[in-house]
């Protein structure tokens, strides 16, 4: 709870003692999960840009997402079911977007968005998630391992 609290700070804020606040989530006691600063920074900075005006500035998914009736936004912290996917479903997901009858509920991001910005979004939503999720995850895709670099 004190880790989400930390990176939701980060998310919410951005600002003010960028290092300090990036350090602490970084050395926050997830195992597994090594991020570096500047690719914490780059993940939220192009979140906000691309994503959050769906999936909301915290990644808490948009308040409707379980409601089958709409193409609601889920959330990608750790609350929802993007868990349930791989490394490789997730860039998928975001390079090709998706498509509800005949319409893009979700835009593609293939030649907008280079492979090294994907994995800094990524990375950084999945900073957001409790351990016990992260776990689950990582224990789901064994092969998988925190993103690089
Ligand atoms: C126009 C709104 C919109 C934008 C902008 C958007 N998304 Fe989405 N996203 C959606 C919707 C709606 C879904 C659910 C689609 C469905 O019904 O399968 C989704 C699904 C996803 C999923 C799968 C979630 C799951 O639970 O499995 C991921 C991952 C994702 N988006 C990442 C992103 C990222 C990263 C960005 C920014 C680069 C982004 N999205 C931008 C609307 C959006």
């Amino acid at each position: 709870m004190v880790m989400t609290a930390v990176l939701l700070f980060v998310a919410a804020c951005g600002k003010g003692e960028p290092d300090k606040t990036a350090k602490e989530a970084a050395t926050a006691g997830q195992a597994g999960r090594t991020f570096t600063t500047e690719s914490l920074f780059s993940g939220v900075r192009l979140f906000h840009e691309h994503c959050a005006q769906c999936h909301g500035p915290e990644a808490q998914g948009h308040p409707d997402w379980q409601n089958p009736k709409v193409a609601a936004a889920p959330p990608l912290n750790g609350t929802g079911n993007v868990w349930k996917r791989d490394k490789q479903g997730m860039i998928a997901i975001i390079k090709n977007g998706v498509m509800r009858n005949g319409e893009p509920v979700m835009p593609a991001w293939k030649g907008r968005l280079s492979d090294r910005e994907i994995e800094d979004i990524i990375g950084w939503y999945q900073a957001l998630w409790p351990p016990e999720v992260y776990e689950r995850w990582r224990k789901a895709n064994a092969s998988e391992t925190a993103p690089s670099g």
